[in-house]
């Protein structure tokens, strides 16, 4: 086979066989395909998209690119999470603690920051000396002694996927449906979890812009996970508006740290008990979902007695991480630049543009625009409103955190495009739009 006809088959619109993916996934991972040819194969996967059939063996194949973790001698039913990427998403630092506090076991692999949208592992590493790079060996080991471990995909877990999840990012080939599917389902599937809680983002702020796009990859991503044995929720959250108030790496731990204390934004401690509480009956096998509000109440007393708080320090700890900063999150790394960029008018908040505020983020430097770009942990932006909110002219609507005045100013001209009010009162944005479960 030849990696250009592969390339022009796509191109052109064809169909691609389960043999043509795997070959061309195989050569990709072991580096006899370069990453100009892979760039243009992903490019037409992202124009032409992927059959059903099709995406379900780029999955299988991106899945067997490397190990499969077998969970069971230190887990006997893993329960595992994954969000398709948001602004403002540090839910996993919230939920992991929770879920593990409550006595249900959780190993998970995150990743960094992908286009626009933050990643788990960015974050974790504005924790000094924080490992977010562990070998299978030590993953097993910590997860037996600790029942919780949060670090980057390790080096033989889907490598495929780790190499095309960076290839897509500065190629402009991250929303893709059949893509992200792939991406995702091929690191569960290789991690070795028995049941996966999808939290599939919608809005502006999401790869996927409309409920109907985020319920079609939500029904790939639980069909692709029935279909391999595993137990599947998935549920539509919005994503119009950022998740909590703070964006950027460090600014979005010392959120997590705050919710797990019991203070936090509103909206962000609420999801992360409905995913939490989802996780921890699936981790106990328990099935349909009347009970979900006792699961959501077990967590909510997790955060009350502070067992969540201190399974984190738990966590910071075993890897390796600064707990210090942990209990004093003024510790974590803190730019020299904060402004407040305040409403000039009165009015109600009718829109917090969630990809305008990531946007911003990046121009401070949260995230890359190359593969190897270096990331600033301690910029970022503070959304002080939330759409339905009474503003007077004057009050703060965000709060900038920067290291260089030229990007402090571009990201102040991003985000005082960022509001829309209205006069009236506008409707609240619903947390959820749906769930999905699979059929097993
Ligand atoms: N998260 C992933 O792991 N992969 C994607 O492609 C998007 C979000």
């Amino acid at each position: 086979m030849r990696a250009t006809e592969i390339i022009e088959k796509k191109r052109d619109g064809g169909e691609l066989t389960t043999e043509e993916i795997r070959w061309f996934v195989e050569g990709y991972t072991r580096d006899s395909i370069p990453d100009y040819q892979a760039a243009a194969w992903l490019m037409a996967i992202f124009l032409r998209g992927m059959s059903p059939r099709e995406t379900l063996d780029l999955t299988l194949a991106m899945a067997d690119s490397g190990d499969r973790l077998d969970l069971s001698p230190v887990i006997p039913y893993a329960v595992d999470k994954h969000s398709t990427g948001g602004v403002g998403d540090k839910v996993s630092l919230v939920v992991l603690p929770l879920v593990a506090a409550a006595g249900v076991p959780v190993a998970k692999m995150s990743g960094r920051g992908l286009g626009f949208s933050g990643g788990t592992i960015d974050k974790l590493e504005s924790i000094a000396g924080y490992r977010v790079e562990l070998s299978d060996e030590e993953f097993m080991q910590q997860v037996r002694d600790h029942g919780i471990v949060l670090c980057g995909q390790t080096k033989s877990l889907a490598p495929a996927d780790g190499k095309l999840y960076a290839l897509r990012d500065v190629t402009g080939t991250v929303p893709s449906l059949p893509l992200i599917a792939s991406s995702i389902m091929s690191k569960k599937l290789a991690a070795g979890a028995n049941a996966i809680v999808l939290d599939v983002k919608v809005g502006s702020g999401a790869f996927m812009k409309h409920v109907e796009e985020a319920r079609e990859l939500a029904r790939i991503m639980v069909e692709i996970g029935s279909g391999a044995g595993r137990e599947m929720v998935a549920l539509l959250s919005d994503m119009n508006q950022p998740l909590g108030c703070a964006v950027g790496n460090a600014l979005e731990v010392r959120e997590a740290i705050e919710t797990l204390r019991g203070g936090g934004p509103a909206d962000l401690r609420r999801h992360c008990l409905v995913i939490g509480a989802h996780m921890v009956r699936l981790g106990r096998q328990e099935t349909g979902s009347g009970a979900l509000d006792e699961a959501i109440a077990e967590l909510a007393d997790l955060i009350d007695n502070g067992g969540g708080f201190e399974k984190f320090r738990e966590l910071v700890n075993a890897q390796g991480g600064d707990v210090s900063m942990v209990d004093d999150p003024q510790r974590l790394p803190r730019a020299r630049l904060v402004e407040d960029i305040p409403a000039g008018a009165d009015g109600f908040v009718a829109a917090v543009d969630a990809l305008t505020v990531a946007k911003a983020t990046l121009e401070l430097g949260a995230g890359r625009a190359r593969k190897s770009d270096p990331i600033d942990p301690a910029v970022g932006v503070v959304v002080r409103c939330k759409v339905g909110d009474q503003v007077r002219a004057g009050d703060p609507l965000f709060t900038i955190h920067a290291n260089d005045g030229a990007k402090l100013a571009q990201a102040r001209a991003l985000l005082e495009q960022a509001v829309q009010f209205s006069e009236g009162e506008p409707q609240p944005l619903p947390a959820f739009y749906d769930t999905l479960y699979s059929e097993n």
